[in-house]
């Protein structure tokens, strides 16, 4: 690779693995407030400064996707990936897939991506959650495949946002999107920008990432709570802090209690000691051959 292939490339990669990203957020979003009101919270949060928590990568992996995350960028990917013409393969496989994705850090401390997953599952499965609710958990990060696609972290995780119209400036970082070019362009800068009040989280484009690359993969195939889950969980300044309720409707009201109800199993679910992949392995075929035909297109 020539010096300047690897300076572009290790600039699009701040964050030292994607863990980092979720690691700031259980950070932002402590455990202990998982199950305050937002009422509450909100006068702990203003006195609590995320950015001095944040590492340098994480910043710097903030200011790339508020940059970079235009509403033209987010068009080219659902042109590029929504045609789900990219490969044929089941959820398992799909999960080993994800898990060739090669983490630079410390192996022996980190959990891989389908170790994330099952974690996530069986957290929820000892909770007796429904079985569809078990298996959201255990598909939700699927999307991350999009990284072995060669798209950069900015376009794969992170806080997601809309795009189109006026940045809350309850997203992260919000300091970043004036680096955006749509921060320049007036008709994507009014509070409803190219949207109507109150159409509907499914009339809104969402900044790209593997959230919204998930749910076009699995829609026919799960029920609608499920969907809202797998669509909007890093869609923090929604579900964590209430922005962008003038784009929301009755619909969205409804999906919001199982959007949150999800979280603390994605963010608190890592124990201590790693799930047995091939122990859990026939549960899980069978909770997926429930829901799933053999193969999906990516
Ligand atoms: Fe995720
Ligand atoms: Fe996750």
């Amino acid at each position: 690779m020539s010096d300047q292939a690897s300076a572009a490339r290790s600039s699009d990669r701040p964050l030292e693995d994607l863990d980092q990203w979720e690691e700031f957020l259980q950070k932002r979003y402590p455990e202990e407030e998982a199950s305050q009101t937002i009422a509450t919270l909100k006068d702990k949060r203003q006195f609590r400064d995320y950015r001095k928590e944040a590492r340098p990568s994480v910043a710097q992996f903030y200011k790339l996707n508020h940059t970079h995350q235009t509403y033209d960028f987010v068009q080219q990917k659902k042109r590029q990936y929504l045609s789900l013409d990219k490969k044929r393969m089941s959820i398992w496989e799909a999960m080993a897939y994800l898990n060739t994705l090669v983490d630079d850090s410390d192996p022996d401390t980190d959990m891989s991506q389908i170790e994330h997953l099952l974690q996530a599952a069986e957290s929820a499965r000892a909770d007796n959650q429904p079985r569809w609710f078990i298996l959201t958990c255990l598909i939700h990060d699927l999307g991350k495949i999009l990284c072995l696609w060669g798209e950069p972290q900015w376009a794969v995780v992170g806080d997601t946002f809309p795009v189109g119209c006026a940045y809350s400036d309850r997203v992260v970082f919000p300091e970043f999107f004036v680096n955006n070019p749509d921060y320049q362009e007036p008709r994507y800068q009014t509070d409803f920008g190219v949207y109507k009040e109150n159409c509907g989280l499914d009339n809104v484009h969402m900044s790209w990432g593997h959230d919204e690359y998930l749910y076009h993969v699995v829609k026919d195939h799960l029920p609608p709570e499920a969907l809202a889950m797998i669509r909007y969980h890093s869609f923090y300044p929604w579900h964590k802090e209430e922005a962008y309720s003038h784009l929301t409707n009755e619909a969205d009201h409804q999906m919001l209690p199982w959007v949150r109800k999800f979280n603390p199993y994605d963010l608190y679910s890592k124990a201590a000691e790693k799930p047995s992949v091939e122990k859990l392995k026939p549960f899980y075929q069978e909770l997926i051959a429930e829901y799933f035909p053999g193969e999906l297109r990516w």
